[in-house]
């Protein structure tokens, strides 16, 4: 990969070493991912220091961002033509999360949904962390010149805040950032929960509303047994009236490229039992691979070391040079040794 191709456009995303990614990370994000691959000059990084605005175990979370990273390759992200690193390896991070700090409005951030729910569920310690998250997001996007950003549909907010934020920036030192735009799926960027299909699928809530990707298959097909339908037996897309049905047909669409159409008329005078064995049959094809490479890969620590260290140096080349200009038009002294 070249780090300087112009013509080609830049993709940045980031995800959390939470521990148990999902089917919904998987579908809305991971899956762009892949399929963008050859398509720009890719970013993937691993988001450890916005995990740390909840409480986190060293030991666990150190582990995570390995996993994390090996979880990246195992659905398909080549290391050579993707940047794959941990956001902590490039202080750059941090820095320009403080000066865009500068450039963010109170008003802006309390307004983030993301945070007030994460303030309810964690309401012993909504620290600054969490306030000004939105903010060191649009420092990991901003510092790449990023064009795209493929993310779910709960990101989205985030996303426009950061464009605000770079357009404020640029309103003032002339165009310094790039003003990115969210890469969202048509389908498949908010995948439910199957246990309360009117909210996102997330693996803070109990482990029976959500598909992990690394779930063995007896463990899928057992929840996806009891995934919340409702009573009506139709096998018919309707995300308003029929969160359940509806939210179990976007994920065979996405999985097997079968229309709304075609699955409708398949299942008609059909039970939901059958849907329900057809979408575990579906996740398990897609997740058992993932996770076979997901094993191997894990285990072969040198190399998960050396993806890590050369993604850090070249993504801190990239980052240098972003700092470099925007020190200069800000204003702080030049430093020479
Ligand atoms: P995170 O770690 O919560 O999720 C990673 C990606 O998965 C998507 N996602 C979903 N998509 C569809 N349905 C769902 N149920 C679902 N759950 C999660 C998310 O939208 C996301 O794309 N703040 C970000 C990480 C981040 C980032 C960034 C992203 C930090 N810096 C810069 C893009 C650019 C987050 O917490 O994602």
């Amino acid at each position: 990969m070249q780090e300087q191709n112009e013509s080609k456009k830049r993709i940045f995303s980031g995800i959390q070493p939470s521990g148990i990614l999902t089917l919904g990370n998987y579908i809305g994000a991971l899956r762009s991912w892949v399929q963008l691959q050859d398509e720009a000059e890719n970013l993937y990084c691993v988001v450890d220091l916005h995990a740390l605005t909840v409480r986190q175990d060293p030991a666990t979370l150190r582990r995570r961002c390995t996993d994390t990273l090996a979880l990246l390759m195992a659905v398909g992200l080549d290391p050579q033509k993707n940047i794959l690193f941990c956001q902590s390896h490039v202080p750059a991070h941090s820095e320009l999360s403080w000066l865009l700090g500068c450039f963010t409005y109170i008003g802006e951030l309390s307004r983030m949904t993301q945070f007030k729910d994460k303030a309810q569920r964690h309401a012993d310690n909504i620290n600054a962390g969490l306030y000004t998250y939105p903010v060191l997001m649009a420092a990991d996007i901003l510092l790449y010149n990023t064009d795209l950003v493929p993310v779910g549909d709960d990101q989205k907010q985030h996303l426009e805040l950061a464009r605000d934020i770079a357009i404020r920036f640029n309103n003032v030192y002339g165009p310094v950032f790039t003003v990115p735009d969210a890469y969202i799926p048509k389908i498949g960027a908010r995948v439910m929960s199957i246990t309360d299909p009117t909210r996102k699928m997330s693996k803070s809530d109990e482990e029976a509303s959500y598909i992990a990707i690394l779930d063995e298959p007896d463990v899928i097909r057992r929840k996806l047994r009891r995934a919340v339908t409702d009573s009506d037996g139709q096998v018919r897309y309707d995300p308003e009236n029929k969160p359940g049905v509806s939210n179990l047909m976007s994920i065979l669409y996405v999985l097997t490229g079968e229309s709304f159409d075609a699955i409708e008329s398949r299942f008609a005078g059909r039970g939901y039992g059958e849907l329900k064995n057809e979408v575990a049959d579906a996740c398990v094809a897609a997740l058992s691979p993932v996770q076979a490479e997901f094993k191997r890969i894990q285990a072969d620590k040198a190399f998960l070391e050396g993806v890590m260290r050369s993604g850090a140096e070249r993504a801190s080349a990239l980052a240098g040079r972003t700092m470099s200009k925007v020190h200069r038009k800000m204003g702080l002294a030049p430093y020479k040794l």
